[in-house]
């Protein structure tokens, strides 16, 4: 089922979430939907708080060779850490909680996360480029933060006043 996604600066966006205990059929429901409702939207990743629920959920659906983003590619991280990290690299990211804005930020090149999955198996993975990107963008969810805290005082600043004007314009 397709849910609305908290735009920013809902406050709710900011709330820190808390471990997932029990791998059962909500928690599935939950993946499930957040599924449905980044496809729908056009993403490639989406943490439970962008649809208000406050777990340590993160679904991340990456765009293959080819330009198609299969179901097969999914990957769901539940209760995500990063255990070890290595190098920077700049990427150009968006987030679907703050449509429309994309600017560059730097992040871990590669990155070792340890995570469970959706049976509650207990999973240990390296990733780089794009995927160690979207993970700790993800993870940044899951703590409250949001990629354009991760901005230039200069490009803050800009972002905030054009945002204003498009919320203005909106209401
Ligand atoms: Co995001």
């Amino acid at each position: 089922m397709v849910r609305e996604i908290l735009t920013y600066p809902n406050p709710k966006l900011r709330e820190v979430s808390k471990d997932v205990t029990s791998f059962d059929a909500k928690l599935h429901a939950l993946l499930d939907d957040m599924y449905d409702t980044m496809i729908e939207r056009g993403g490639v990743g989406l943490a439970a708080i962008q649809i208000g629920v406050e777990l340590n959920a993160v679904v991340i659906n990456p765009v293959n060779e080819e330009g198609e983003q299969k179901k097969e590619d999914l990957i769901e991280f539940i209760n995500p850490q990063i255990i070890e990290s290595d190098g920077t690299i700049l990427f150009q990211e968006g987030c679907l909680s703050v449509p429309s804005v994309y600017e560059d930020v730097e992040r871990f090149e590669k990155v070792k996360v340890r995570f469970f999955d959706r049976a509650g198996d207990e999973c240990v993975k390296e990733y780089e480029g794009f995927m160690s990107v979207a993970v700790q963008h993800e993870i940044d969810h899951l703590r409250g933060r949001l990629f354009i805290e991760k901005l230039s005082y200069l490009k803050r600043k800009k972002f905030e006043k054009e945002w204003k004007k498009k919320l203005k314009a909106k209401a």
